[in-house]
C-alpha cells in the first residue's frame, strides 16, 4: 500500500554517503553532523523520501541499487543527485563553505568572495529541484534544509511541483551589517521568500532574517500572525518562524543504557578512578572554537595546579570539509596546541589532554557522552548544537554538568541551567570549568534534572510537528509510522 502523503527531505548530503570499501567495491557509511542525526529517525519507519547528493563525483556504476537496498533497511527511500567535481569545487566548497558558512556565522574575514561560485549554486540549486520536482506529488510535505539549497524554490515551481516548500536553515542568520556583505544579498533573500515557510533556529535567527528583509526587499509588507511573522510580495506569502531543533531524546537514553555501552563506560571510568572526564566533541570546523578551548583548558592547568593528575579533557574532533584551506589550516593548528599543553603539564601516568581525530562509532559516542563528568562545548558561534543536547540525554546518572556558549543556538534553551560562557574568554571559561569540577553533587543533579526535562520535552518530533503545524493544517501524526514499511530486522 502506498501512504497517502509523504515526507520529502532534501538537503545537500544524502545521510549515508558513498565509500570505498577496503576490497574497492562501494558501500555506504553513515554521514556526519547535525542535520543527519536529528533527521533520520523523523523519516525512519515513516515510509518518506530522501533526496541529496551521495558525497562523491566518480561515477558509481550501481549507485540506484546501493541506495536502493540501503532505503530498504532503513525504511524511506534515497533519491541521489549526482554532481561533478566542478560543481562540487564552487557549489560546495566554494559558495556554501567558502562564502555563506563563515559569513552566516559572523566570521566574515574567513569568506572567500569569489564570483565563478554563485552561478554554479545557483546551477546545481536548479538541479535539486529539477529532482524534487520529478518524485514529488502536490499532497507531500517537502522540507528544503540549509544553506547549501537556499535557492531551490523558485526553481521547483518553474519546474511544476505543486507541493508546499518549506525551508529549515541549520545555522545562524547575520544581521543585516554582515548580510549586506554578500554580493548577491537581493537575490538570496529573493531566493528564501520563494518558500511557503522560512524556519531559523533562535529568535535571533529571525530578527535578523526580518531586519533584512525590511531593509533590502523594498516591496516586502512584514506583519505579525500568532508566531510566525508574514513576508508579503506581489503575489506570495511567506511564513518565517524560529524552531529549535531537538533530538530523539528518548532513542538516545535507550540506546545509552545497551549492554555494550555499559561495559565501555566502566572501562573508561576505572581507567581513571579519581579523575573528572572532561568531554569536547565537536566537527573540525572552525566555528566550534576548540583552539579557544583548548588555551582555556591550558588556563585552568596553570591558575589550578591542585587540578593536576585530577582531570583529563578527551577532546575529539571528527573529519570535515578537509581539502578546503581553512579546515586543514585549523586541524595543523589544534595538533600544534594540544601536542604543546601536554608537554608542558603532562606527568609520569597522567596525560591532560587525550585527542582522536576520527569519527566515533555510536557504541563510543554513547560511552563518552555517560563516562564525562562535564562537557565542554565552547563554539564561537553555532546553529543550535546537538552534541549538548545529546550529552544531556546520555547523563542519565545526572552527576554531569554542561558548561555552553552563551553563542550557541542551544543556550536559548539550556543556558539557564547550564554554566554558560563566552568561548573568546578563556579565563571565564577555565572559571567555569573549575566551578563545575568542584561542584556538589545536589547542584549538579538539580541542573541536569532541568536540562533533561528540556531536552525531552522539546524533542525532534515536537519540532517536526510545530514545524509543519505553521504552515499546514497537517502535523506529525498525519505521517504516521507505517508498521507494514518496517523492515523485518528493525
Ligand atoms: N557525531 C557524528 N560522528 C561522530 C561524533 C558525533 O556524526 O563521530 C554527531 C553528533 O552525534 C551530533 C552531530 O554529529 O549529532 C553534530 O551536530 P552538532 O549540531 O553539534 O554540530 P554540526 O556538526 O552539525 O555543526
Ligand atoms: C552542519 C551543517 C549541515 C552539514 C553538516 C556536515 O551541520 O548545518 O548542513 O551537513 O554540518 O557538514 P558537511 O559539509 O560534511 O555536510
Amino acid at each position: 500500500m502506498q501512504p497517502p502523503q509523504r515526507l520529502v527531505v532534501v538537503s545537500n548530503r544524502l545521510p549515508y554517503v558513498l565509500a570505498r570499501e577496503e576490497h574497492g567495491s562501494w558501500g555506504l557509511k553513515p554521514g556526519s553532523g547535525g542535520l543527519v542525526t536529528a533527521l533520520h529517525p523523523v523519516l525512519r519507519d515513516r515510509g518518506g523520501i530522501w533526496i541529496g547528493w551521495p558525497g562523491v563525483t566518480e561515477a558509481v556504476p550501481d549507485v540506484h541499487d546501493i541506495l536502493r537496498a540501503a532505503g530498504r533497511q532503513v525504511g524511506y527511500s534515497f533519491v541521489p543527485v549526482l554532481l561533478t567535481t566542478e560543481e562540487v569545487e564552487k557549489y560546495y566548497h566554494g559558495y556554501s563553505n567558502e562564502i555563506i558558512w563563515p559569513l552566516f556565522h559572523d566570521l566574515q574575514g574567513r569568506c572567500d568572495f569569489n564570483p565563478e561560485y554563485w552561478p554554479v549554486y545557483v546551477g546545481v540549486n536548479r538541479k535539486f529541484a529539477q529532482v524534487l520536482a520529478a518524485h514529488s506529488q502536490a499532497e507531500d510535505f517537502v522540507w528544503v534544509h540549509d544553506y547549501h539549497l537556499m535557492d531551490v524554490a523558485h526553481h521547483a515551481r518553474e519546474d511544476g511541483c505543486q507541493a508546499h516548500l518549506a525551508f529549515f536553515l541549520h545555522i545562524p542568520f547575520p544581521p543585516p551589517d554582515i548580510f549586506m556583505k554578500l554580493p548577491e544579498r537581493y537575490a538570496l533573500l529573493n531566493s528564501l521568500l520563494a518558500y511557503d515557510l522560512v524556519g531559523v533556529q533562535t529568535l535571533r535567527d529571525r530578527r535578523n532574517f526580518v531586519q533584512c528583509v525590511r531593509t533590502l526587499i523594498r516591496n516586502a509588507r512584514v506583519r505579525v500572525e500568532h508566531n510566525l511573522h508574514v513576508v508579503q510580495t506581489d503575489d506570495h506569502e511567506t511564513r518565517i518562524g524560529n524552531f529549535p531543533i531537538g533530538i530523539d531524546a528518548r532513542g538516545y537514553a535507550k540506546r545509552a543504557t545497551a549492554p555494550e555501552v555499559e561495559q565501555l563506560v566502566r572501562a573508561i571510568r576505572e581507567r581513571y578512578p579519581n579523575r573528572q572526564l572532561v568531554l569536547g566533541i565537536d566537527r573540525l570546523d572552525y566555528t566550534k572554537g576548540i583552539p579557544q578551548r583548548l588555551r582555556a583548558f591550558a588556563n585552568l592547568l596553570d591558575r589550578f595546579p591542585e587540578l593536576h593528575n585530577r582531570i583529563q579533557l578527551y577532546q575529539i574532533v571528527v573529519p570535515s570539509r578537509m581539502g578546503i584551506h581553512e579546515y586543514d589550516e585549523l586541524k595543523a593548528e589544534i595538533e600544534r596546541l594540544v601536542g604543546e599543553i601536554n608537554g608542558r603539564y603532562s606527568e609520569l601516568g597522567w596525560i591532560p589532554i587525550h585527542y582522536f581525530f576520527r569519527s566515533l562509532s555510536t557504541t563510543e559516542l554513547l560511552a563518552f557522552y555517560r563516562a564525562a563528568h562535564i562537557a565542554l562545548i565552547t563554539p564561537l558561534k553555532d546553529g543550535m548544537n546537538l552534541v549538548a543536547k545529546e550529552f544531556c540525554a546520555c547523563s542519565l546518572d545526572k552527576e554531569s554538568v554542561l558548561i555552553l556558549s552563551q553563542f550557541a543556538g542551544a543556550s536559548a534553551q539550556l543556558g539557564r541551567a547550564a554554566l554558560m560562557v563566552n568561548p573568546y574568554d578563556v579565563e571565564q571559561t577555565a572559571d567555569a570549568i573549575y566551578q563545575a569540577f568542584r561542584m556538589s553533587p545536589g547542584e549538579r543533579e538539580y541542573r541536569m534534572r532541568r536540562l533533561r526535562r528540556n531536552v525531552s520535552t522539546q524533542n525532534i518530533f515536537w519540532w517536526v510537528d510545530s514545524f509543519m503545524r505553521a504552515v499546514t493544517d497537517k502535523g506529525l501524526r498525519d505521517f504516521p509510522i507505517l508498521e507494514e514499511y518496517i523492515p523485518e530486522h528493525h
